[in-house]
């Protein structure tokens, strides 16, 4: 088996950082759009330099709705290990545009047929980090039950735990369970991506994650928990016959499936996630004239190791 960390990590690497620069150029612009293609054209541009035949199985969407890293779309040289990408080049549009914290371009390849192919449709997620046992969560059992039985993994109360949750309607329920049990929320506007990953930060305050959120973002979260430890499971949320028949087309047959972090992501992996805005996990791009400084992490399966890469790019127009 092809060793995608050892070979690819610095490429891959260098896509999400040049993805994080472009975007960076109209932080706070009022353009979610013009960010998302900034950072789509960056990100093109990075992986076709890359020695690999990689193929994009999470990516914009559809091909005739994506003009690029399409799902299906080929990226590399084409010489090299047949490698798939999962990618969300600017994830947290909205919050790049009105110049908010926490938006990152994010970026996951593992060998051919280890990520799931996912329609652009919602999803149901629980995800905790790692050191539990696999009976502590499940996505089929009520959110306070789900609290307790972290609780007591951990010998605290319930009221010791922190979840963190995207702040939209149909959350409400969830959102008023946990307090009900006196556990702390933390809302977060966009970006669920990170929302998984930091139960997985132990310098960071969240214990679990709740809720529904985009599927790419789903199978892109479980790539980076596969690295550094923790649990995901999800469901997908098939809200007509247009997400069925596009569900359908990637050859997802059970609709209904409970998807477990194997489902989602496996075997060798490198992750990365550069901050485009500045956050909790990694800080935004800092321009100095044609000077670009990069903050990114990067997490490889095949070691378990993260790393924080800061890169400079002198002379970028
Ligand atoms: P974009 O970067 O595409 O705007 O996605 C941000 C995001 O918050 C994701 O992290 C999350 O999975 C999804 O949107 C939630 O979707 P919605 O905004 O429709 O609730």
């Amino acid at each position: 088996m092809s060793n995608i960390g050892k070979k690819y990590s610095t490429g891959i690497l260098k896509s999400a950082e040049m993805a994080a620069i472009g975007a960076s150029k109209l932080i706070g612009g009022g353009d979610k759009e013009g960010a998302d293609q900034l950072a789509v054209d960056a990100m093109r541009s990075a992986l076709n330099e890359i020695d690999f035949d990689g193929r994009i199985v999470i990516g914009e969407g559809e091909r005739d709705e994506a003009p690029m890293l399409y799902i299906g779309e080929k990226v590399g040289t084409g010489n090299g290990d047949a490698v798939d990408i999962a990618l969300d080049p600017l994830e947290g549009t909205t919050i790049t545009s009105k110049g908010m914290p926490n938006s990152l371009a994010v970026i996951a390849a593992a060998n051919k047929g280890s990520m799931l192919h996912s329609p652009d449709t919602y999803m149901n997620k629980i995800a905790i980090g790692g050191g539990y046992g696999n009976d502590v969560i499940d996505l089929d059992a009520s959110v306070a039950d789900n609290v307790k039985s972290l609780a007591q993994a951990k010998k605290v109360n319930p009221a010791d735990i922190t979840a963190c949750v995207l702040e939209r309607d149909r959350h409400a329920d969830i959102i008023e369970s946990l307090r009900s049990i006196g556990s702390k929320v933390v809302l977060i506007p966009d970006g669920d991506v990170q929302g998984v990953m930091m139960t997985s930060q132990k310098d960071i305050d969240v214990d679990i994650y709740f809720g529904t959120g985009g599927a790419p973002e789903g199978v892109l979260a479980a790539a980076a928990l596969q690295c550094i430890g923790g649990q995901i499971q999800t469901r997908l949320v098939i809200r007509n016959d247009d997400e069925k028949q596009r569900a359908e087309k990637l050859g997802i047959k059970d609709l209904d499936k409970k998807y477990m972090i194997d489902d989602l992501a496996t075997g060798d992996i490198v992750f990365v996630a550069t901050g485009v805005t500045e956050g909790t996990m990694v800080k935004g791009v800092k321009k100095l004239g044609s000077l670009y400084t990069t903050h990114s992490i990067v997490l490889r399966s095949d070691e378990h190791t993260t790393q924080y890469i800061q890169t400079q790019y002198p002379n970028i127009s």
